[in-house]
């Protein structure tokens, strides 16, 4: 039975096989591996964990975040009115869920923890929404939760996506 938890990342503690945690995904395994801590320690950005208590915490899933400005060109795809050149938003830099853990939406969970914290962030310093470069395995799962390519038909890899505050809540 698991005892799934989610919270903030405290880079002073010990995770249950942070080590081994495998999502399938080399370049994001290896940041948890080698620069979540450092960089959480830096404030480069904030990451939220999901752990199984049952399994001493063991780190089953997480993301990470922070402030970004995107210029207002990349947004013209989803024509969102008059915005000032440099657009303040936030990013969801990494997302992962090991893979004995997927499937069980905890990638949702972590999600839906990211956009209700883009909301806050907006409601205290502003923020005009959030902001992702997506796998081209995970587009599906990112449109899922309102994301929209910003880069249709061309979309590079890794390929923008974003959702604007106002639009969150209403997927
Ligand atoms: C993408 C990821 C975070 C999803 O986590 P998860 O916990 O397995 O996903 P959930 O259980 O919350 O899935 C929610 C829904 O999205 C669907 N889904 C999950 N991954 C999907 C994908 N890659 N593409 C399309 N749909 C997807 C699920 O089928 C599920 O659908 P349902 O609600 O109709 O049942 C996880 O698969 C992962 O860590 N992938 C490797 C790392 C990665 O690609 N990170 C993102 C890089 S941009």
């Amino acid at each position: 039975m698991r005892m799934i938890e989610l919270s903030l990342f405290n880079p002073a503690q010990t995770y249950g096989n942070i080590k081994q945690f495998d999502c399938g995904h080399p370049v994001i395994n290896s940041f948890v591996r080698n620069s979540l801590k450092s960089q959480v320690k830096k404030n480069l950005s904030v990451a939220y964990v999901i752990t199984d208590r049952r399994q001493n915490h063991r780190f089953v899933g997480f993301y990470t975040i922070t402030q970004y400005t995107i210029d207002v060109s990349a947004l013209s795809a989803l024509s969102l009115g008059s915005l000032p050149r440099s657009v303040p938003c936030s990013r969801l830099v990494m997302l992962g869920v090991d893979k004995h853990y997927k499937g069980l939406q905890l990638g949702t969970k972590l999600m839906r923890h990211a956009l209700l914290l883009t909301q806050s962030v907006a409601r205290q310093i502003g923020s005009f929404g959030l902001y992702l470069d997506a796998d081209p395995l995970a587009i599906g799962f990112y449109q899922k939760l309102g994301f929209r390519l910003l880069q249709d038909d061309q979309s590079p890899e890794p390929s923008p996506m974003f959702i604007p505050v106002e639009s969150i809540g209403m997927g």
